[in-house]
């Protein structure tokens, strides 16, 4: 007894009765062969059936009532691009078997030629045949991407970032200079909070790259206190909005490992906002307690919330409030939330929000003290 073989289901396209009949029968006559066909008589009914039907492979004859020739063969694989084709002709056409390759086809027979074990062997070859190019395809598709990420990557990074230092650096030695007039310092003032402001963008755009075409966000864990990052990105942000009031309360244990800068920026992310997107006369609170072998960390504020439709996609990227709605300037690329959730994610953490009009927004995020057993090193 042959091996039991793995069951192939086959379009049969063709519309000459006598030649659909032979094919089935031979392929039914194949002892080491489980095949399955489907026939069809025309284009418009092959091409509903690979809509809906799991194919391994198509059988199409390039004469059909409905299409003619080797465009049979792309509008198929317009509809089903993964189906490998064995093309069936009528006459031995060396030139025209070159070209249905180079249509998209994988093989070629002459009708009048086939046997049942001729035909099988035409069907496992293309499968296989078509398996190997899918797989070219996404290498060289994965090489692609790596390289534009490359090249992204030092744009952002030197193209852009180096003469945006040169401005926002001279920038401040004319204001350390002084003998300014008040205009004058208004002006370069301005120019410097600009460039301040799109060297984060661009930061942004540097850590979004990385984490969507890298794979993910490296974390170096090392023992730090969580407690301690929290003080520090109060008093940063209570320098830049005097004006605000921060109600910061933490209690339990701040230890565990994490990686310092990255837990920093994103508790930045997270207080940040809840300053940009709140009233001024309205309070910041940001909290840290213990939770199991983790530290909760909560972020509120109040004023308008964030749309229910828009909460789902909140941590995606270049997600954004909508223009003029809310009561803040615009200045990111709505990159903030999406980095801090990979973040936190990197962490082995959770990130989540409640927005409403009663409540406000609250942003809150737990953080495991060590590495989970499936993301640490053996
Ligand atoms: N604390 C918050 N309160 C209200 N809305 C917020 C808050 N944090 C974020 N948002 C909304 O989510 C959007 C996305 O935020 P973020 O990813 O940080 O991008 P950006 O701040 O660059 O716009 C913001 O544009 C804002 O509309
Ligand atoms: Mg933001």
């Amino acid at each position: 007894m042959p091996p039991q073989e793995q069951l192939l289901r086959v379009l049969l396209v063709e519309d000459n009765p006598a030649d659909a009949r032979l094919i089935q029968e031979e392929l039914k006559d194949v002892p080491s062969a489980r095949i399955e066909v489907l026939h069809v008589l025309r284009l418009a009914d092959a091409e509903r059936v690979v809509r809906e039907a799991k194919l391994d492979a198509m059988l199409l004859d390039l004469s059909l009532p409905d299409g003619h020739g080797l465009g049979n063969i792309s509008r198929l694989l317009q509809v089903a691009p993964m189906v490998p084709v064995v093309v069936l002709t009528g006459t031995d056409d060396e030139q025209l078997a070159v070209q249905a390759v180079h249509q998209g086809a994988q093989d070629y027979l002459v009708k009048g030629q086939v046997t049942g074990p001729l035909l099988v062997r035409a069907l496992r070859y293309a499968i296989e045949r078509k398996r190997v190019e899918e797989g070219l395809k996404r290498e060289e598709a994965q090489r692609q991407t790596a390289l534009f990420r490359e090249q992204f990557l030092a744009i952002l990074g030197h193209d852009l970032r180096n003469p945006l230092n040169a401005i926002s650096g001279n920038a401040g030695l004319l204001l350390r200079y002084g003998g300014l007039t008040e205009p004058q310092r208004k002006a370069i003032n301005r120019i410097s909070i600009s460039s301040d402001r799109m060297a984060r963008m661009i930061n942004d755009l540097l850590d979004f790259t990385r984490a969507r075409l890298g794979g993910g966000y490296p974390v170096n864990r090392a023992r730090m206190n969580l407690h301690d990052v929290l003080r520090q990105v109060v008093e940063e942000l209570e320098v830049a909005h005097p004006q605000r009031r921060f109600v910061l309360s933490l209690s339990g244990n701040g230890w565990g490992d994490w990686d310092a800068d990255r837990i920093a920026q994103a508790a930045s992310n997270l207080v940040g906002n809840a300053v940009q997107y709140s009233p001024e006369d309205s309070p910041v609170e940001v909290s840290a307690r213990d939770d199991g072998d983790g530290v909760y960390v909560q972020v509120h504020n109040l004023g308008l919330p964030i749309p229910p439709e828009r909460l789902p996609q909140i941590f995606d990227p270049f997600v954004r409030g909508v223009e003029g709605k809310s009561n803040a300037t615009r200045t990111g690329l709505g990159l903030g939330l999406y980095i801090t959730h990979e973040i936190v994610r990197a962490h082995g953490g959770t990130l989540r929000v409640t927005s409403t009009e009663a409540d406000g927004t609250r942003f809150w995020m737990v953080l495991p003290r060590h590495a989970q057993a499936v993301s640490s090193q053996p």
